[in-house]
């Protein structure tokens, strides 16, 4: 079986070809990082142009580069929300007329679907398995039972920990995306300097919150002397950067106890939590992970650091699994800015906070 995916739908213009015995033929990835910079952040109609001029063009190299034809495809895959629409409706529409063209079968994936079953592609891991989400729109706990069935644990109540990296480095003045900047300011920080708060440590439930923490960073960062021209103290930086990866480890660890406990009731025999998303490239992070997988006695596994930011191999893969089950799309399929993996999931709002 092979299958051709294509991501379109935040600012990575991805497309690759990944094989049902799990080999990666080819993954491409454009990153639009050089147009959004001068914004400190993705600018939609800028990544829905970007998406536009380059995507046949990837699709092109990922096919020549993997070494098959259209004609050799089993099926299109393509992330079909959520996320920005402008450019889910590029990638939908590109996989749609290669679908029709060639006569293969459409697959819609949910692109949190791609991030969530990365980790079959990567490793020998069946279902169920705990997945702790952690990417720049989302944060979340589910036990995934299968292609298709999700239950969600936990969800942040307000933003997600991407993002609160991505805030954290520009407020520092660092680069965009944050995250791998503060990961890397953080390597020679102090982590006990600054006493931040550690948003939802000790309650019951998987919840997260951290828009508590960014705003401790943010007075932090407000009495910081202001440094020599241009910036802060390198030192202060890093300690900053240190004790603010401190406080979002201890919060993923505590919550995510919380979930395998949860889990391990509903599903005795399983022994597997999966991190997966673009915080989950983090390598100080997947460390603190190992600790309540050890205590939980259950094993981690964490894809390779490039499979857990945006790419279309994750998605090509996804695919994958979808056709194996039928699961294909219609051609009418609508591209779905929003769309959670557990519509049932009670709304969050509120959930971490007494009547
Ligand atoms: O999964 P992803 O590529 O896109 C979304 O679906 O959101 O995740 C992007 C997010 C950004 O917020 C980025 O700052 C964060 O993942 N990220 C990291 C690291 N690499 C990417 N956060 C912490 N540490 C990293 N090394
Ligand atoms: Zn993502």
């Amino acid at each position: 079986m092979i299958v051709l995916g294509i991501e379109t739908s935040c600012d990575e213009t991805a497309a690759a070809v990944v094989t049902g015995d799990r080999r990666i033929l080819s993954d491409r990835i454009l990153s639009q990082l050089d147009e959004h910079r001068p914004f400190g952040g993705v600018v939609p109609e800028v990544a829905a142009r970007a998406h536009l001029e380059h995507l046949d063009g990837l699709v092109s190299e990922a096919m020549a580069e993997a070494g098959v034809g259209f004609a050799e495809l089993d099926g299109v895959a393509v992330a079909g929300g959520p996320g920005l629409i402008g450019g889910v409706i590029v990638g939908v529409m590109t996989a749609k007329a290669i679908a029709a063209v060639h006569g293969l079968p459409f697959l819609a994936v949910n692109h949190l679907e791609g991030h969530a079953l990365t980790a079959r592609l990567t490793d020998d891991v069946d279902f169920p398995y705990l997945l702790l989400l952690v990417s720049g729109g989302h944060c979340q706990l589910l036990a995934v039972a299968g292609v298709a069935s999700y239950r969600r644990f936990g969800t942040t109540l307000d933003d997600a920990l991407g993002e609160a990296f991505d805030k954290v480095a520009k407020m520092l003045g660092l680069g965009y995306p944050g995250g791998p900047e503060v990961e890397r300011a953080a390597e020679a920080g102090d982590p006990k300097r600054f006493r931040l708060p550690r948003p939802m440590k000790g309650r019951p439930g998987c919840h997260f919150s951290f828009s508590g923490l960014k705003t401790a960073v943010r007075h932090a960062v407000a009495a910081l002397p202001p440094g020599s021209p241009g910036g802060f103290d390198a030192g202060d930086v890093a300690d900053l950067c240190a004790s603010f990866q401190a406080a979002a480890g201890d919060a993923l660890v505590d919550r995510t106890t919380n979930a395998l406990r949860r889990f391990r009731d509903l599903h005795p025999g399983s022994d597997t939590l999966v991190v997966a998303g673009g915080v989950a490239a983090n390598a100080y992070l997947r460390a603190r992970l190992a600790t309540p997988a050890e205590a939980e006695g259950v094993r981690l596994i964490a894809p390779p650091q490039r499979l857990c930011t945006d790419n279309a191999a994750m998605i090509a893969w996804a695919g994958i699994e979808r056709l194996r089950l039928g699961l294909t799309a219609p051609l009418d399929f609508k591209p779905r800015p929003r769309w959670p993996l557990d519509p049932d999931a009670p709304p969050a709002a509120f959930a971490g906070v007494k009547a």
